[in-house]
């Protein structure tokens, strides 16, 4: 047999054990992601709720099912765990599973308070185990090409960067879970749930948040958190910015980024680039495959992302390195959002420096 192969082979038959903890909407994406997998196994799943965790042993083939997460990460045969119960959860499971010395992959957002991504990063940190977060526009074609082209300095000095969420979500997604739509456990609303991908794609293309100023409020769905906000940001390199989130807008738009340099403008939406334009060159744009969206259905998610975050969570352990979305990387979205309600509150801009 080659080396090639024979390192392949070697991989497949020390295959990474998963274990998910939560079993309700994202987590047959996960499942899909860790069975899709040639180095991963899908060993078992915890839910509080045992029936869910049940009917997901049944479609996935799950060996081991669990109602309580603390027995499932009992487990020493299981190397990592995905994290899919409600945002305002994730602390408490991402801490446990530090301490039981397995590696994670924590969905979005990382949590909803900063004390709790603090102690969530410190304690895989101290832990020596990996904590990857699921962002998955991040690894979607049109963010990488564009990544790059932003890298290399193709738009010149950055002037603005927006990103436009405006989602629909029916008065009954709210009523789809207990937790959705409250501030002890979704954190927020259009931003802290939706909007949370698009705030963390936009500060990864354009760098991080000096400063922001907002309006938030619950504008038409009676949910206490917000339904609608809108933020102008300036970025640590001074090019200034909007951001907006909203779920309750008919029909939902396509989700949409615009970046403009004094020598260049990419924009971007779900369906593929809409502009690539540069003073110095002429370029053909990019063509991209369309990504599903999640725009007015919650459900419409893509796997494509979530299999690569697992492939890279597998690849950063063996070959111990970060993973790609470290926690310290996905709590910035998190704390630009937090910096987004305290000014909506106070009616101040507020410094995230
Ligand atoms: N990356 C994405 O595109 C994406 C999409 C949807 C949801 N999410 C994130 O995934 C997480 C879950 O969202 P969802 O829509 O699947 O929610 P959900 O309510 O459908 O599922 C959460 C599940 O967790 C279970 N649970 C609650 N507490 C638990 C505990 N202590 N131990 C074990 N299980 C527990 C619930 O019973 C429920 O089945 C959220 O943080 C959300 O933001 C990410």
């Amino acid at each position: 047999m080659n080396p090639i192969c024979e390192i392949e082979e070697k991989k497949k038959m020390n295959k990474m054990r998963f274990g998910i903890i939560g079993g309700g909407v994202i987590a047959p994406t996960h499942a899909q992601a860790i069975t899709g997998n040639s180095e991963a196994e899908l060993v078992a799943i915890a839910d509080v709720e045992l029936e869910k965790a049940e009917r997901m042993a049944v479609d996935y083939a799950i060996p081991h099912v669990y109602e309580d997460y603390q027995e499932l990460l009992k487990r020493d045969d299981i190397d990592a765990i995905t994290v899919a119960v409600p945002s305002g959860y994730h602390a408490e499971v991402v801490i446990a599973a530090a301490e039981a010395g397995k590696h994670v992959l924590c969905e979005k957002p990382l949590e909803i308070t900063a004390d709790n991504m603090t102690r969530m990063t410190a304690a895989c940190r101290k832990a020596g185990v990996k904590l990857g977060c699921v962002f998955q526009r991040r690894v979607s074609p049109a963010a990488i090409i564009t990544k790059k082209a932003m890298d290399d300095g193709k738009l010149g000095k950055l002037v603005l960067g927006d990103a436009y969420q405006k989602y629909y979500r029916s008065p009954e997604y709210y009523k789809s879970a207990g937790w959705r739509g409250t501030w002890a456990l979704d954190g927020g609303g259009a931003l802290m749930n939706q909007g949370v991908h698009g705030i963390d794609l936009i500060q990864w293309l354009m760098g991080d948040v000096q400063s922001v100023f907002a309006y938030s409020s619950a504008l038409v769905r009676e949910i206490e958190v917000e339904d609608t906000a809108v933020a102008v940001v300036k970025y640590k390199n001074g090019a200034f910015g909007v951001i907006q989130g909203t779920t309750s807008v008919y029909p939902a738009q396509e989700i949409r980024f615009e970046l403009h340099g004094e020598n260049g403008t990419i924009i971007f939406d779900d369906l593929g680039f809409k502009q690539w334009k540069f003073a110095d060159s002429e370029e053909e744009m990019p063509q991209v495959p369309s990504t599903l969206s999640s725009k007015d259905d919650p459900k419409q998610i893509a796997n494509h992302g979530h299999f690569l975050l697992v492939d890279d969570l597998i690849q950063a352990i063996r070959e111990n390195r970060d993973p790609l979305i470290t926690g310290e990387e996905g709590r910035k979205s998190v704390d630009l959002i937090l910096a987004i309600y305290e000014s909506a509150r106070t009616g101040k801009e507020i410094s995230l420096v």
